[in-house]
């Protein structure tokens, strides 16, 4: 049986072979993207990059990739990122990684995006990892609150906790605070993405939805491809 890391390996490499020279690309963020970014750089391509984190912008300028800031290049041709659960539709969640934001600013700005990922990532409803969400650092406690109130009305019973890191809270690469929700089940992922950035001091969550045009997904007989 393969493991995760070749699964990862090989879908950064199919989805690296879908890229054409000239094009702007979307850099996604997490180990499966670096497997890509590292297997696009070997191609020696002339490309223009946007990146999602400061990471992958670091990982890329590092290996050689032009790296732009999203607005300055002409539109994204193609984005590969990672993901933490890969659902129906090709409905994800992201952000493990802290870098949501970045992340959809990214892939919304994108003509195409693929999500690349291991087998174990694909689930039949999602909601079985965490849910981040950012929110601005200012009253964020109160921001808190108001999201036990959303989750409350989608039967989310457990408060979402704030993300934190060597005893001191994550911020992200936007200078926000990360609250990770334990959804259990998300039974309806679009009408609970509403209901979160609806809230004020929730810049964004880790649902993507309707984002995602193709998926390679690794496995122990090499990559398949799901459509939304
Ligand atoms: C980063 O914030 C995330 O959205 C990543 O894309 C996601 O967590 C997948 O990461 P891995 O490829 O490391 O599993």
């Amino acid at each position: 049986m393969s493991s995760a890391d070749d699964q990862k390996r090989l879908v950064g490499e199919a989805a690296a072979a879908l890229v054409e020279d000239g094009m702007v690309v979307g850099l996604g963020t997490g180990s499966t993207a670096a497997l890509f970014v590292r297997a696009l750089a070997a191609r020696k391509l002339q490309l223009t990059c946007v990146a999602t984190s400061q990471a992958t912008a670091d990982l890329a300028t590092g290996l050689g990739l032009t790296v732009a800031e999203l607005g300055e290049t002409r539109e994204i041709d193609l984005t590969v990122d990672g993901a933490d659960e890969i659902g129906p539709g090709l409905s994800l969640i992201k952000g493990a990684g802290a870098a949501l934001l970045r992340e959809k600013l990214v892939w919304e700005a994108s003509r195409r995006s693929i999500v690349i990922g291991d087998a174990a990532k694909v689930v039949t409803t999602l909601g079985k990892c965490l849910l981040p969400i950012e929110v601005i650092a200012f009253g964020h406690k109160t921001t808190h609150l108001r999201i036990c109130d959303a989750l409350s009305e989608f039967d989310i019973g457990i408060a979402p906790r704030l993300r934190m890191k060597d005893g001191a809270p994550v911020r992200t690469d936007s200078g926000n605070l990360i609250y990770d929700a334990a959804c259990g089940r998300i039974e309806e992922p679009a009408a609970l993405a509403f209901a979160l950035k609806s809230i004020t001091g929730v810049v964004d969550h880790g649902l993507f939805l309707d984002l995602a045009d193709q998926a390679l997904i690794g496995g122990d007989t090499g990559v398949t491809t799901l459509e939304p």
